[in-house]
């Protein structure tokens, strides 16, 4: 069937929390209506990674008769869960993984934390690759680790990885984890497969356990490929350990729904031991309907929603080109969300934010909460009907324009 993106559906009343609530520091807030439009125009939230199309057909339709069947006992998956991650792995990215690796969580940022906590003793560090997804600080941080950053080189407008920094900083024997985001959030690289195998090696000569967090895995756009960390060799299957879950890939993060994978079976255990001390395994009734219907049927979806999100891109980088020439718009290979370079407008990052916000009543995330090398950065979420993206281009260059 023919999905329909351009559709712009009100959201507001369904505790969504990019449309109903601001981050704040210290956490949420919810977002009252009245202050919407006290500044003139609705405000346009395209911050949080969540995207604004109904999710497929098959999907809704599972879920309707699951909740048709009204009894909401305790649930636990079974062999079709797993086997829907499995053919899913195998059919979408070649990898090649067993039910029994496969441990239920809900959510991807739960799991690092207690990943975190199952692999890492106080005072350990765990490496990361700024500018990065922020919750990746607060699980190394709640895990009583200590925090180093490798950051991305960021060079002739495309990132890549600084092998010489993370050779020399994984030589630190108190190095004892690295966190990887691939494809990467908010930068938007798709990983190579010569990228991953360098990162890989280091990390294994130096005894560092690889976390790949995949959760963008089959946001993948045009002409790239994405290649699953574990599945490069048995020796990465063996030192690494992969989160997925279908959750961005089907708009479905409300349904708390994640897998982590881990081939290693003494790893595995240690992990599991977590899992049952903090009695946060599992997923709901929903989320295993929900998980099994998109990895079923979930593919002719994917394949429209992911020409959609391309043309918004093409929109953004054509609008930007012709009337913002002072923002850059860094390649964009993977994930719904666009980094954009602003530093040449001459703001600081707090401006910057006033601006979006304020006057362009855009809100978008700003770039230095994913790390000092983000300031003066953007992020986008391009997951919303064209009609989103043209107001807030257009809004944002009125005020760009100003007198
Ligand atoms: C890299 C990355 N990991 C994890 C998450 C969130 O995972 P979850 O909602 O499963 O906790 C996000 C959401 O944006 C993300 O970008």
């Amino acid at each position: 069937m023919k999905y329909d993106f351009d559709r712009e559906i009100n959201r507001k009343g369904t505790n969504s929390v990019k449309w109903e609530f601001i981050k704040r520091r210290d956490g949420l807030l919810y977002r009252e209506e009245p202050d919407d439009s006290s500044l003139g125009a609705r405000l346009l939230p395209m911050w949080v990674a969540d995207m604004d199309f109904p999710c497929p057909e098959p999907i809704v339709d599972a879920l309707v008769a699951r909740a048709q069947h009204r009894l909401f006992g305790y649930t636990a998956p079974t062999d079709s869960y797993y086997n829907a991650i499995v053919n899913w792995m195998k059919k979408r990215h070649g990898w090649e993984i067993e039910p029994e690796w496969i441990c239920t969580t809900p959510g991807v940022v739960p799991a690092l934390n207690m990943l975190v906590k199952t692999y890492i003793s106080p005072g350990d560090k765990v490496l990361i690759q700024t500018p990065v997804y922020y919750p990746f600080n607060k699980a190394v941080e709640n895990g009583d680790g200590v925090l180093i950053t490798n950051p991305l080189i960021y060079e002739n407008g495309c990132y890549c990885m600084d092998f010489a920094d993370l050779e020399q900083k994984t030589k630190d024997p108190q190095v004892k984890m690295a966190i990887l985001c691939s494809p990467h959030n908010p930068v938007g690289r798709v990983w190579t497969r010569d990228e991953l195998l360098r990162f890989g090696e280091i990390c294994l000569k130096n005894n560092v356990l690889v976390v790949s967090d995949e959760i963008h895995g089959d946001l993948i756009l045009e002409g790239y490929v994405f290649t699953p960390f574990a599945g490069i060799s048995e020796s990465f299957a063996q030192s690494s350990i992969t989160c997925t879950a279908p959750s961005k890939t089907f708009n479905l993060a409300g349904l708390k729904t994640s897998n982590i994978t881990i081939a290693n079976e003494q790893l595995r255990a240690r992990f599991k031991k977590t899992l049952g001390r903090t009695a946060l395994g599992g997923v709901g009734a929903f989320g295993i309907v929900a998980l099994e219907a998109a990895y079923n049927h979930g593919e002719e979806w994917l394949s429209q929603v992911l020409d959609y999100i391309m043309g918004n891109l093409r929109y953004l980088e054509k609008y930007i080109a012709e009337h913002l020439p002072q923002i850059k718009v860094v390649p964009l290979e993977g994930t719904y969300l666009a980094w954009l370079d602003c530093r040449s407008l001459g703001l600081g990052s707090k401006e910057l934010e006033r601006m979006m916000l304020e006057e362009a009543r855009v809100y978008l995330d700003e770039g230095y909460i994913f790390g000092i090398e983000g300031e003066g950065f953007e992020r986008v979420n391009l997951a919303c009907p064209r009609s989103v993206l043209v107001e807030a281009l257009e809004r944002i260059r009125n005020v760009l324009e100003r007198p």
